[in-house]
């Protein structure tokens, strides 16, 4: 926690150092986990895709039937004013709304009670995993409203401790023989030079990066198609690939302990990455 000393974050109103902000125990987030989060990638400590962050929270908080608490200046004025007080290289916006704090706990949810809001920039490690990563899959234990981003991320916690306890960097949820995507990315596949994503629906989660990289992919008349996959074809494909907003593009080279193709990363995925890289340029320099 040191290297985030003296950063600023905002809650409710206030710009705290981190250290010092706290949230009551009644907080509905932290007894129920009613709230929703986002995350936005930071480079040149300039957010990025902001606008689809903030476009995807207003959904989130409207399919738990609240409104936003704050308009897109406000939020774009706090964003601002947190990422200026943060030293920290590599870094990312976290942004939490939850119910609020309620005098009593009960499930009902109240008509009268004021969301909890915090703005933080938090340390990442942006890792550029140039020699691909191995995961594995396991069953998807979640609930049935993944489009929402929700907090409560227990089944995403222990399958991603599943995969580490064996030595792999991540896990892909698979239902019904279908896998959707992993435990914070989404999954793209590649095969006889198409690219594959899970379409979505209530079963993912529609990651900001994954539409991302559909754009530049259609831009660049590269086959892209939004479709079921089946483990059976994941487990043929040429290159498969996780995106997230921190992560970005990582590619997968061993899949349940067997070499996906030749077990190496993919020319596929060495374009995508270089024209995702243009992207963000252009947007945050
Ligand atoms: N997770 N799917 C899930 C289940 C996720 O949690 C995430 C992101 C994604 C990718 O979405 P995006 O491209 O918008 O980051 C897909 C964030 C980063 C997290 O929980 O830390």
């Amino acid at each position: 926690m040191s290297n985030t000393k003296g950063h600023m974050v905002y809650l409710n109103g206030e710009y705290l150092d981190l250290q010092k902000a706290k949230i009551s125990v009644l907080d509905r987030g932290f007894l129920f986990g009613d709230s929703v989060y986002e995350v936005i990638p930071v480079y040149n400590h300039r957010p990025f895709a902001a606008k689809q962050h903030l476009d995807r929270l207003t959904k989130s908080l409207t399919a738990i039937h609240m409104d936003s608490p704050l308009d897109h200046d406000s939020w774009i004025e706090i964003f601002d004013r947190v990422l200026a007080s943060s030293a920290l290289t590599d870094k990312m916006l976290y942004i939490q709304v939850t119910r609020g704090a309620y005098p009593s706990r009960g499930h009902a949810i109240p008509d009268d009670v004021t969301p909890t809001v915090l703005v933080a920039a938090l340390p990442t490690t942006r890792r550029y995993v140039l020699e691909g990563v191995n995961v594995i899959t396991v069953k998807d234990q979640r609930w049935a409203n993944c489009r929402i981003k929700a907090t409560t991320l227990l089944p995403n916690v222990l399958a991603k401790d599943a995969a580490q306890r064996v030595s792999t960097h991540d896990a892909i949820f698979v239902k019904d023989g279908f896998a959707l995507e992993g435990t914070a990315s989404n999954l793209f596949m590649v095969k006889d030079n198409t690219v594959f994503t899970s379409p979505l629906s209530a079963n993912i989660l529609p990651g900001i990066t994954r539409s991302i990289v559909i754009d530049i992919l259609k831009t660049h008349h590269i086959a892209i198609e939004e479709k079921m996959i089946t483990l059976d074809e994941l487990k043929k494909a040429d290159e498969i690939w996780l995106t997230g907003s921190v992560q970005e593009i990582v590619p997968v080279v061993l899949l349940d302990h067997c070499a996906v193709a030749d077990g190496i990363v993919g020319p596929m995925w060495k374009r995508i990455t270089r024209l995702y890289a243009d992207r963000v340029e252009q947007e945050t320099t």
